[in-house]
């Protein structure tokens, strides 16, 4: 399933943690964040997980605005910043967790802070 960000922003107070960022991820593509410290990234992850809900903008899971739906209902796994990954296990075996039996799950890492 595609997934779609349109002119996303969420501002806490002055702060503008994400501001007007829009982007597509076709159906089975990996994609990474990177950026500086700060830039928004995991609150980016945050809104698409439903934990955050956007300031302005939308989300799409293939047609469907998902801004509503909350995060037990939209399929998504998220992997923690570091204090929440088994520091002896690999990015994929951190990762795995996310798996469900048998039942493909997208899945977002947050990783290190400033990575
Ligand atoms: N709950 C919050 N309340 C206020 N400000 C916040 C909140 N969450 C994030 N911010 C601010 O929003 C901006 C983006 O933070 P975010 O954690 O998304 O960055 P990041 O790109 O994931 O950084 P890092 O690489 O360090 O993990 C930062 O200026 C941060 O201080
Ligand atoms: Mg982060």
């Amino acid at each position: 399933m595609e997934v779609k960000l349109e002119n996303l922003s969420k501002h806490f107070g002055k702060v503008k943690a994400v501001n007007n960022f829009s982007f597509h991820i076709n159906d089975g593509e990996f994609v990474a964040l990177l950026g500086p410290s700060g830039c928004g990234k995991t609150t980016t992850l945050l809104m698409i997980a439903g934990i955050y809900k956007p300031t302005t903008g939308n989300i799409y899971f293939g047609n469907n605005v998902v801004n509503e739906v909350p995060p037990k209902d939209r399929n998504i796994g998220m992997v923690f910043q570091s204090y929440a990954l088994y520091p002896h296990m690999t990015v994929l075996d951190n990762n795995g967790r996310c798996w469900s039996s048998g039942k493909r799950k997208r899945y977002l890492a947050s990783t290190y802070p400033g990575y």
